[in-house]
């Protein structure tokens, strides 16, 4: 955790000399807006709004992460998963935080999932990590999430490279990673031992240069 906490130090001071010195359309015009968007982002998408996690969300985020499918599809979700375990995820974000957002239905306000950036400092690239509730699947909501974040992991932190990975077994997520425009790197075999089964591992990414090229 402290290798983390100096990092994430590091990172949110890089952070806050490109915001300083970023043009782009996507950073908020005055000062007091960007130092807002470092401390509690808050992105929106035409259907979502991406905000931080409150305690408020504990009861909807233990029923919805905490159907089978979502953790047998991820490496760090505990299952069963109780209000302690939210508890500890919503203290370690306050004691660090990070680029974890929850994902809310704009309309009716509800949380449907979680996406965030775990970002590596020194090397200027972070892994990006996402689930949705099951009644909200195939509807693009991670789709959606998902371009928002890479766009605000580029455009506001600075990013170089953003990576994600997924269970060979995970096809939906290979979808959401390729609609996003990211590479498939290849795949890390039996890497990795969930639920007493060795899983393959799909791994992809894309590069600041990949999205600057697109625009
Ligand atoms: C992976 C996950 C986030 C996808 O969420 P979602 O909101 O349903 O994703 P989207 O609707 O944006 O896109 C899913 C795509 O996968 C496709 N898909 C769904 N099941 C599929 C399958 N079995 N095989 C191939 N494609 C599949 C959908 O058709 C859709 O593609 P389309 O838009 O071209 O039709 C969700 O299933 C989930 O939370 N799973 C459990 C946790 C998890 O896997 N997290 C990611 C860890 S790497």
């Amino acid at each position: 955790m402290a290798t983390y906490d100096r990092f994430s130090t590091t990172f949110r001071k890089l952070s806050r000399k490109l915001l300083r010195t970023n043009t782009a359309a996507a950073v908020p015009a005055c000062r007091a807006e960007r130092a807002d968007a470092m401390k509690d982002p808050l992105l929106q998408t035409r259907r979502l709004e991406l905000r931080r996690f409150t305690e408020a969300d504990i009861p909807e985020l233990v029923r919805l992460i905490g159907a089978r499918e979502v953790a047998a599809n991820t490496l760090r979700i505990p299952h069963p998963y109780t209000a302690d375990d939210a508890r500890e995820f919503l203290d370690g974000h306050r004691a660090r935080p990070d680029f974890a957002f929850a994902i809310v239905l704009r309309i009716q306000r509800r949380l449907i999932g979680g996406i965030g950036l775990h970002p590596e400092t020194q090397h200027q690239r972070a892994e990006l990590g996402y689930w949705v509730g099951v009644p909200y699947w195939g509807k693009g909501y991670a789709t959606e999430a998902a371009q928002a974040v890479v766009r605000y992991g580029f455009d506001q932190l600075g990013l170089n490279r953003i990576f994600a990975s997924h269970f060979r077994q995970n096809p939906a997520s290979g979808k959401v990673l390729k609609k996003l425009g990211m590479r498939h790197e290849g795949r890390m075999r039996q890497h990795v031992l969930k639920w007493g089964e060795f899983m393959d591992i799909e791994l992809y990414s894309i590069l600041r240069e990949e999205v600057a090229g697109r625009k």
